[in-house]
């Protein structure tokens, strides 16, 4: 039984395509390489959107939307000591369930806003109103932090939501396409792929890499650590894919971004190098595991570095990451939503048969 429903293709496709063997990420026939050095955010989502949405200023258009949502945040008040993915997945909950172009921009706005306004309440702070004038990640940070970020601290952030933007037929994004196939709202749709989301072999692994480094601690430490780990049958968090076979490109993309961090004193370079040592380390051990099956680095590993460096705890590192998927989930939940199909796989009961039959 294919439980996984691995190489099982179940959609058709014009936002991005997972080569697992080059290791090659294409969003709307754009690489990911090129996409990274040449698109903002805000420029991702209008690419991601075409044909989908009729066309605006996506850049103003989200900066009002998060100004429009900003007021929902006071229904936060009271839940402030939810970690922070419940507490997004409450506030999401409260925008209107509609397929339009409003909803859309007011779900891209919400996880930004949502996210920085609970961390600010459960540190015992005021939440910061947007400024619709900066860009989707100045603004992000700076609702998050208080204060204003630096052009790389703001380059690093917007690196990483359009690095994560779009990929392929993922759990989360699955989930999209089939609550659309309902014809349910969007709200919906991005609110279960949400929870798709949250699990630790999807987007909520970089948290607990942290955890793994805080663990390892020194350099010297990571290959008997590693090795202990994996003796116990563990998974390495960060390690391993189901569609690539070699390195996941994301995570390259987003180690360049940690370099630059680094490289303007943002990062401790012995955070660094301990990561460095770790990947390495963890690498030689995966393959003399699995030597039939290659196991490389995933998106999540440099995300853990690249968000703690911008200064949100691990605890909210999945609300960051959805905050980026977000624009994904809503363009395939419109593609899917467009072939008027309902999504209605078939099981196979393998379970006890009435009593009279048996
Ligand atoms: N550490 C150790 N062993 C691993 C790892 C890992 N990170 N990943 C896979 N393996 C091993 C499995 O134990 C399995 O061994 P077995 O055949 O002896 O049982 C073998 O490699 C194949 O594993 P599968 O479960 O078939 O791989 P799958 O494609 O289903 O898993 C997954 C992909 C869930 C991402 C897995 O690699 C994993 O758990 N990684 C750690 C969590 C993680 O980093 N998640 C983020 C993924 S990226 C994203 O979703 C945004």
């Amino acid at each position: 039984m294919n439980s996984g429903l691995d190489d099982v293709v179940a959609a058709e496709t014009v936002l991005s395509d997972v080569d697992g063997a080059l290791g090659q990420l294409v969003v709307r026939g754009v690489s990911l390489d090129e996409l990274v050095t040449s698109a903002r955010y805000e420029d991702a989502v209008g690419l991601m959107f075409g044909g989908f949405f009729s066309p605006r200023d996506w850049a103003a258009e989200i900066g009002r939307a998060r100004a429009d949502v900003y007021p929902l945040l006071h229904y936060t008040r009271s839940s402030s000591d939810l970690p922070p993915t419940d507490a997004l997945r409450a506030l999401l909950a409260r925008l209107p369930d509609a397929s339009d172009a409003d909803t859309a921009l007011k779900l891209i706005a919400a996880h930004a806003v949502f996210t920085a306004g609970t961390l600010r309440l459960r540190k015992g702070l005021a939440p910061i109103a947007p400024d619709p004038k900066l860009t989707h990640a100045a603004d992000f940070l700076r609702m998050t932090t208080g204060v204003a970020p630096t052009e790389r601290q703001s380059a690093a952030l917007d690196r990483y939501l359009v690095t994560v933007i779009d990929h392929g037929l993922n759990a989360s994004t699955f989930v999209s396409r089939i609550v659309a196939s309902t014809q349910a709202g969007l709200t919906s749709s991005v609110l279960a792929a949400f929870g798709a989301l949250k699990g630790p072999l999807h987007g909520g692994a970089p948290g607990p890499v942290l955890d793994m480094l805080d663990a390892i601690g020194e350099p010297t430490n990571a290959y008997p650590w590693l090795e202990a780990a994996l003796a116990r049958g563990e998974r390495l968090m960060g390690f391993g894919h189901r569609i690539y076979r070699v390195r996941d490109p994301r995570a390259d993309a987003l180690k360049g971004a940690v370099r630059l961090l680094a490289a303007s004193g943002a990062i401790d370079p012995m955070r660094l190098g301990l990561a460095e040592a770790v990947e390495e380390a963890a690498l030689e051990l995966l393959r003399r595991k699995k030597p039939d099956r290659p196991l490389d680095i995933n998106v999540e590993f440099y995300t853990a570095l690249l968000l703690e460096a911008l200064g949100f705890p691990r605890e909210a590192f999945t609300c960051v990451f959805a905050a980026g998927r977000v624009s994904g989930w809503i363009a395939h939940a419109r593609e899917q939503a467009l072939t008027g199909r309902l999504v209605r796989p078939k099981s196979v009961y393998v379970g006890p048969v009435p009593r009279e039959a048996a």
